[in-house]
């Protein structure tokens, strides 16, 4: 999907393997093992795309951040597995399954502390390792507003908030990164930054759709974990609203309740999926991705449009 950028995602790879070694070998075995398990690469490959569209790309310079930007991802998602204690990830282990929590708070610390001194050391100045911490500010407030609302029902702009913090404003940083760094001019990187965050938004609700719509095979993470978990996501927030009194009322206990057996999460899986809860959040990830669309600056070369384009439409449609 990604042509424009092809050349630097492969040297990507090994600048990511080499930043995830440390001297203890432990650390370097739970890094390995994140970092070769796979991943879509979605955040570098943004940030890369964005740089080209400014025009004054450079490969060496750009790829630090880059290398950063999927290090702050994994390492939040190696926090998040903790928190949800998800046992896989990727189709492989988490690494809280595999080493335990302990280990695997401290290696995600240690992967957001490499990312800081990866861009430290390449001398970006302080707005770039500012945006970045910003990121993790956010990333973590998103992350807790969640999990102190567990097993209760948010409203929807609640939920928007929430995933714009866990999510968006992520896409968001790797967009305005980019296109800053690729030197482009504000008023345009401003443009690509409300694309990233559509964009983002989007990539949640999907994410969040995939819970109740694919198995845990196809996505490589327990699937019907969300609602088991206490996470009250756009398909159930939609079903409570549309559902009749006795069904929403069973609906509401079986959210309510935090030792839900596996039959009361499959009841309560089946209730939402008998209502247009899916169709809606399906119908809003969309909405957000013409918003995207409609946000991408003029001045794009065709070739880097139309890959944000098919980066959009693959959100829309994606099964993992
Ligand atoms: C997972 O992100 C966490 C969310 C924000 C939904 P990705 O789906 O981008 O994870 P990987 O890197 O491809 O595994
Ligand atoms: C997204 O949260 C992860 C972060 C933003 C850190 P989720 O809990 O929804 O993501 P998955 O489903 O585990 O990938
Ligand atoms: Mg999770
Ligand atoms: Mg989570």
């Amino acid at each position: 999907m990604f042509d424009v950028i092809q050349a630097d995602l492969e040297a990507f790879e090994p600048a990511l393997a080499a930043a995830v070694v440390s001297e203890i070998p432990l650390i370097t075995d739970i890094g390995v093992h994140l970092v070769s398990s796979g991943g879509k690469r979605l955040r570098p490959a943004l940030f890369l795309l964005a740089a080209h569209a400014g025009g004054a790309f450079d490969r060496a310079r750009a790829m630090p951040v880059a290398v950063a930007l999927e290090l702050i991802h994994t390492a939040s998602l190696v926090h998040d597995d903790v928190i949800d204690e998800a046992d896989t990830r990727r189709g492989a282990e988490t690494a809280n399954a595999k080493w335990g929590n302990q280990a695997a708070i401290l290696s995600g610390d240690y992967l957001f502390a490499r990312a800081f001194k990866l861009v430290a050391e390449a001398g970006y100045d302080a707005s770039v390792y500012v945006a970045l911490a910003q990121l993790v500010c956010t990333l973590s407030e998103g992350e807790i507003l969640q999990d102190h609302t567990t097993y209760q029902v948010p409203t929807e702009d609640v939920y928007y908030e929430r995933i714009r913090k866990k999510t968006a404003d992520f896409l968001e940083t790797c967009c305005a990164l980019g296109a800053a760094i690729g030197g482009m001019n504000p008023v345009d990187t401003a443009g690509l930054a409300a694309y990233g965050n559509a964009i983002g938004m989007a990539f949640q609700i999907t994410d969040d759709l995939l819970d109740y719509r694919q198995t845990s095979e196809d996505i490589g993470k327990p699937a019907g974990h969300d609602l088991a978990q206490g996470f009250v996501t756009l398909p159930a927030i939609r079903a409570l609203a549309v559902l009749e009194d006795a069904a929403r009322t069973e609906l509401a206990a079986l959210i309510a309740n935090p030792k839900k057996t596996q039959e009361e999460t499959a009841r309560a899986l089946a209730i939402v999926r008998g209502t247009d809860g899916l169709d809606y959040a399906q119908a809003q990830a969309d909405a957000y991705l013409a918003r995207a669309q409609e946000a991408l600056p003029a001045v794009l070369a065709p070739e880097i449009r139309e890959t944000c384009l098919m980066a959009a439409d693959f959100i829309g449609r994606r099964e993992f």
